[in-house]
């Protein structure tokens, strides 16, 4: 009898042992809605709006516009974005409300009389900068979904940025490090060019009397009100083209996102002008038949599957994608199976194929890497996908005082001449190239997933040229090697975009041994070009319903909810 209850008491101590020890380390778990961005301040005032009764597209219009007073690096009022959306009854949808070049743009506008391209004239300055679209987006996103006053959601933000916004280590940082270009791209002094700390309060009182001025005057405002005479002239007197007639005529546009599955799962993701979703298709569809749960994660064949994958995809990407009101993609034939299967048949598990040996795919018919992504689950059961973008860290630099926002440099996401890399290393061709009032491709890649028909995920990242093989592998993360949403967020990531031909890992996170063996395969590695691959966010449905958020470690991300 006592020998039986020791071994009953045995068991159950190793029963609990082994539990917690394979308890996957989860991130904030709630019962019904959350927000998870960039920003702490950002992500509550989102949960706030949805405490009040508002929806995901309400949460949206506050934490898009919070993330631009909390977050300048990235968040925006001077860029653009993408959402993919997920109604609680199944139906989906995409918004673009990506910037465009300007109506005295020309394809040659960033070339010298030689041919050769400027050096920084796409990247930093007025030259660099593309007309915006993310006040047009949030208030296009609110008046076809969203439920809450206009005043009710932005208040919260206009009173944020009066009160002030406290920087952070990782704040302080970027913004010393920037200095040289602040001082660069604009003629006077900014509230940026100074030395913030860590743990001071920088107050946007300028922001918040533009932000007044739109809850007041709606989205006509930035683009035919006084902030748009404002901001033209600015513009124009920094050497720069767009007009007061540029930002009268931009609008967002609603897309049909890229849908396709991958073993049980639905992914729904961003279609043209973002390469995001095709190229994601392409890469997953490519790998599906493979057993990555059985080669492992990180593992040298997953490694070599995923990155082989990678480097056609992105092939294709350079050669075949812009803006769909402008080239003809070859949508379906892209994704298709038999296509795939053809691209990947010169794979094999024994070496590297050399990039130089791929290009694009035959295919008849045709003739900063900085950004912030944010994921909201609202109570009533609507998922959105957003992520929004100055392309690089502060956009073009050029901040406008006297609205108090920094502007773009998003034009350098077009192909300004073709072979010539970007900034983030991207080659482009002539379905790229620049154009009046072309949308420039993006790689953003904002994304919803569903399991047996129910939401599962909602998940994206910054990245630039990364953001496609940041946001996959967190899928795979979830799917194939069953870790937590933040465990996904958090775990090691690579990155292969054909050119130039490596394997860009974050440092100090990939085993030797299986660097040694990629190498010996002739893989090229890079551990020296990206310290950060991404900074995930995602929110995923357990199985008891409860929401779990991955808030990427790699940033000052963070999740609310309730
Ligand atoms: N500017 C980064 C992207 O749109 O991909």
């Amino acid at each position: 009898m006592k020998i039986n209850n020791m071994l009953i008491l045995f068991i159950v101590i190793s029963i609990t042992f082994s539990c917690k020890k394979n308890e996957p380390k989860r991130g904030l778990v709630t019962q019904k809605a959350m927000v998870v961005s960039a920003r702490i301040e950002a992500s509550i005032i989102g949960k706030q709006i949805l405490e009040q009764g508002g929806n995901a597209f309400d949460a949206m219009m506050a934490t898009d516009l919070a993330l631009a007073v909390a977050y300048p690096y990235a968040g925006n009022l001077g860029g653009g974005g993408f959402m993919v959306y997920r109604l609680n009854d199944g139906s989906i949808g995409a918004l673009d409300y990506r910037e465009k070049a300007p109506l005295a743009a020309t394809k040659d506008m960033y070339l010298d009389s030689l041919g050769n391209v400027v050096p920084n004239l796409s990247t930093r300055g007025a030259m660099a900068v593309g007309v915006p679209g993310t006040v047009a987006g949030v208030f296009e996103a609110h008046e076809q979904f969203g439920i809450l006053p206009i005043e009710t959601i932005i208040k919260p933000v206009i009173a944020l940025a009066k009160r002030g916004v406290i920087v952070t280590r990782k704040q302080e940082f970027r913004i010393a490090e920037k200095q040289q270009d602040f001082k660069l791209a604009n003629k006077d002094s900014i509230l940026f060019t100074k030395a913030w700390k860590q743990n001071d309060t920088i107050k946007y009182n300028k922001l918040a009397e533009t932000l007044t001025r739109i809850m007041q005057n709606g989205s006509d405002e930035f683009y035919k009100g006084k902030s748009a005479i404002i901001l033209a002239q600015f513009i124009q007197d920094n050497g720069g083209i767009i007009t007061e007639e540029d930002l009268a005529n931009y609008e967002p546009k609603w897309r049909t996102p890229i849908t396709f599955t991958y073993d049980d799962l639905r992914i729904i993701s961003m279609s043209p002008p973002s390469s995001g979703g095709i190229t994601m298709a392409q890469i997953l569809k490519s790998v599906e038949s493979y057993d990555l749960d059985k080669y492992g994660h990180n593992s040298v064949k997953t490694i070599q599957l995923l990155a082989e994958a990678e480097r056609r995809a992105y092939a294709d990407r350079s050669f075949y994608l812009g803006d769909p009101d402008f080239v003809n993609i070859p949508q379906n034939k892209l994704i298709s199976n038999d296509y795939l299967k053809n691209r990947m048949s010169s794979f094999s598990f024994e070496k590297a194929t050399p990039s130089a040996d791929v290009s694009h795919g035959t295919i008849d018919i045709i003739e900063s890497d900085e950004t912030t992504h944010y994921s909201i689950v609202d109570q009533y059961g609507n998922a959105i996908s957003v992520t929004t973008t100055l392309n690089s860290g502060y956009g073009s630099k050029l901040y406008c005082s006297e609205l108090g926002f920094f502007l773009n440099n998003e034009m350098d996401d077009f192909s300004s001449k073709p072979g010539v890399p970007n900034v983030y290393g991207l080659i482009g061709a002539k379905a790229n190239a620049i154009l009046p009032e072309k949308r420039m491709l993006s790689s953003m890649t904002p994304t919803i997933v569903e399991k047996n028909g129910k939401l599962l995920m909602s998940v994206g990242t910054p990245g630039g040229s990364t953001i496609i093989t940041s946001v996959l592998q967190t899928i795979l993360n979830v799917h194939e090697f069953n870790m937590s949403m933040q465990e996904a967020v958090d775990a090691p990531r690579f990155h292969h975009q054909w050119l130039p031909d490596e394997i860009r890992m974050e440092p100090n996170r990939f085993n030797k041994e299986t660097i040694n063996t990629l190498e010996q395969k002739e893989y090229t590695i890079n551990e020296e070009r990206s310290p950060i691959i991404g900074i995930v966010d995602g929110i995923l449905v357990l199985q008891n319903g409860k929401l779990e958020g991955g808030a990427d470690s790699r940033g000052d991300d963070a999740a609310a909810g309730f």
